[in-house]
């Protein structure tokens, strides 16, 4: 038996300070588990996002972030056709549908990721690639005309390596506009992912050939110590 718990526990035996709520937010190290899978447990149970999003249904903290970009950006609205790509688990479309409101004939929001996506009410939800050459034309069958909206928060598992991490969040972005450009409606919107590493200027720059406005934002509910930006780009001029 433990010290401290129980008969064993005499009167010379230290006792244990009282849990206080912080203590509850820490994990007990356990066997076999990583300093880096520690560190990530001991944040999620820290971050005020993860519980928010758990009490309020959305199935990742990632919810929050469109959410905000939404409110400041005015993207989603009812009857527009969304395409959320790296959809994965699902956060971004719950929160997409719930603003567009999908139904019969009238809105519609396509989840895609490479990852399986559990259904989601009101979306479509399909397992595809975005980086393969195939998947565009697979993508315009299931979709049967353009989309108002394509949102991408894709992004590579992380390697460790900040700069690999960068290019890798670079190329995804590359591939959610080669996407983008051939689904999206003339007048639709774009948001996307990017990893701040001094290239990703470019990647926005381009972009304002092909719309009418071109921003940059970081979400609150984006951590503050990582490298994610998000670019919205209106108005696209096909
Ligand atoms: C940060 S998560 C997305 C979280 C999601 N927006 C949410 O709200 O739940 C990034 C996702 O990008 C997906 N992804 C990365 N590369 C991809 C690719 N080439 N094609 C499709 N999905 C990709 C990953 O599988 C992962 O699910």
């Amino acid at each position: 038996m433990p010290a401290g718990k129980g008969k064993g526990a005499g009167p010379g035996t230290p006792k244990r300070r009282a849990r206080t709520a912080g203590d509850m937010r820490t994990p007990t190290p356990k066997a076999g588990r990583t300093v880096s899978s520690q560190r990530w447990i001991t944040r999620q149970l820290r971050d005020p996002f993860v519980a928010d999003a758990k009490a309020q249904g959305y199935r990742s903290r990632a919810a929050f972030k469109i959410i905000e970009i939404d409110d400041k950006f005015h993207l989603l609205a009812p009857g527009k056709r969304v395409l959320d790509l790296g959809a994965a688990p699902g956060g971004w479309t719950q929160v997409a549908v719930e603003r567009v409101e999908p139904a019969e004939g009238r809105g519609a929001v396509f989840a895609v990721d490479q990852l399986e996506v559990n259904p989601i009410a009101g979306a479509t939800a399909v397992m595809l690639d975005v980086s393969k050459q195939d998947t565009l034309p697979t993508l315009q069958e299931l979709l049967g005309g353009p989309v108002d909206v394509v949102l991408s928060d894709m992004a590579p598992a992380a390697s460790g390596n900040r700069t690999v991490d960068a290019l890798r969040a670079a190329s995804l972005a590359d591939d959610a506009f080669a996407t983008a450009e051939h689904l999206l409606r003339r007048g639709g919107s774009f948001a996307a992912k990017l990893m701040r590493s001094g290239q990703e200027t470019q990647f926005v720059v381009s972009l304002r050939d092909r719309f009418d406005a071109v921003r940059t934002f970081k979400p609150k509910s984006s951590r503050q110590d990582s490298a994610e930006i998000y670019v919205v780009a209106t108005g696209f001029k096909g």
